[in-house]
């Protein structure tokens, strides 16, 4: 929301008003003074007038976890337990998932409460990489490369994939970056090539590439240096 409109709500003040406390430097974000009304505000920004509150500004939450398998990608399920179980952080109920994994994958995940901040993972115009190691039942063929590369038809989405990267690492091993995260994805592009996923981990979301000291189960705050760089 742009800052005069904020404060315009703040206690009725009005338009105007708001618009030449703002014009007179009486107005500071997060301790800074702010003279353009139009400067986009956050909730988890703390506005003031003239050190009277006008908007606490929320605690935003960005968490790494590292999923082990039988955890379920939700913040609530009535049979198993979810990955929110793992986290004791006081604004816990608050928090999302920025993309999930399936119950038996493992690997990288991130949760938070800033919706905007999780838009730019998840959503497939942000073209967010995300690599994962892959173990299959059958070898891999030289041939899934171009398929994966090429993209699927999904019937149920009605669209082709992005372009996906397959390295083959092993002859039931690989390596998949993907740039979009449709539902189970990874499974159902090796289906289509005739193959069977065995196990999944995600290695890496963006920049970020999970710490091989996180163990399963273990989760830390991300830096602003790491928020920043998504
Ligand atoms: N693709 C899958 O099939 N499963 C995941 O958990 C992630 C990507």
């Amino acid at each position: 929301m742009k800052l005069n409109r904020l404060l315009a709500k703040y206690e009725s003040t009005g338009r105007s008003r708001a618009q030449a406390w703002i014009g007179a430097g009486l107005i500071q974000v997060n301790g800074q003074p702010v003279v353009n009304g139009d400067f986009e505000v956050t909730r988890f920004d703390r506005v003031t007038k003239e050190e009277i509150v006008v908007q606490s500004g929320r605690r935003a939450v960005y968490i790494m976890l590292h999923k082990p398998a039988g955890y379920v990608s939700a913040t609530i399920d009535a049979e198993h337990p979810t990955v929110l179980d793992l986290i004791d952080d006081p604004d816990r109920a608050e928090l999302h998932l920025a993309g999930r994994l399936d119950r038996a994958s493992t690997g990288m995940v991130l949760l938070t409460n800033d919706g905007v901040w999780s838009k730019k993972i998840t959503e497939p115009v942000f073209k967010m990489p995300k690599v994962y190691r892959v173990t299959t039942v059958e070898p891999i063929s030289p041939g899934a490369v171009k398929a994966f590369a090429d993209g699927f038809y999904f019937h149920t989405e009605d669209l082709v994939t992005q372009p996906a990267e397959l390295v083959i690492v092993g002859e039931r091993e690989a390596r998949v970056t993907l740039w979009e995260g449709r539902y189970h994805q990874i499974k159902r592009m090796f289906h289509r090539v005739g193959n069977r996923v065995s196990s999944l981990h995600r290695e890496s979301i963006g920049a970020l590439v999970l710490p091989s000291e996180l163990a399963p189960g273990d989760w830390r705050y991300l830096t602003s240096l790491e928020v920043a760089s998504m």
